[in-house]
């Protein structure tokens, strides 16, 4: 069986977050949000099998509060326990910063991913009407890791 290594980005990684961008999200510039997630993004944290990057989760981290701006798996990967691994790895970074909470959004008809949050600790907190390019709304959801 292919290991799973979790680990920082690396400048060879570049092309497969984009791909996995690509396939996981419609409305959106891949290019653009891989440059976003490297240079804006405080922590890029990729999941490797044999070299290859099968997904990411990207944050920034304001201080007190990190943001999940980006979580992938590549679809033939998904189902796995790899999206989970991801999550829980920056929930541990979280925790040895300090911070005191973890937020993101997702699209309410995403439950696959809240889910997977909800599993985690994360609450719904708040709906963000016409938050997704086609007007889906979002839910805010929010991990206290105070509460831990
Ligand atoms: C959300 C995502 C990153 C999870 O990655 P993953 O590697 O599949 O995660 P896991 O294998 O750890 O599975 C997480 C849970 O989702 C379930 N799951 C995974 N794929 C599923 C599917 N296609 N249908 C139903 N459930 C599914 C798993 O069974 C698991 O639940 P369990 O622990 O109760 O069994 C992945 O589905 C993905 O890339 N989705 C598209 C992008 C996205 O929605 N990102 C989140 C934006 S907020």
């Amino acid at each position: 069986m292919l290991q799973v290594v979790i680990r920082d980005y690396e400048a060879k990684d570049f092309k497969d977050i984009v791909e996995i961008d690509a396939e996981a999200f419609s409305n959106r510039n891949p290019v653009y949000d891989a440059y976003v997630y490297i240079t804006f993004g405080s922590d890029l944290i990729v999941a490797d099998i044999g070299g290859k990057v099968v997904g990411y989760i990207a944050l920034l981290d304001y201080g007190r509060d990190v943001k999940i701006i980006s979580f992938a798996v590549k679809r033939e990967f998904r189902g796995r326990g790899i999206g989970s691994k991801l999550l829980k790895t920056a929930i541990d970074r979280c925790k040895q910063r300090g911070r005191d909470r973890i937020l993101l959004e997702v699209r309410v008809s995403n439950e696959v991913a809240q889910r997977l949050y909800k599993k985690n600790g994360f609450e719904i907190i708040d709906v963000i009407p016409n938050y997704y390019n086609d007007g889906e709304d979002a839910y805010l959801m929010v991990l206290n890791l105070r509460e831990q």
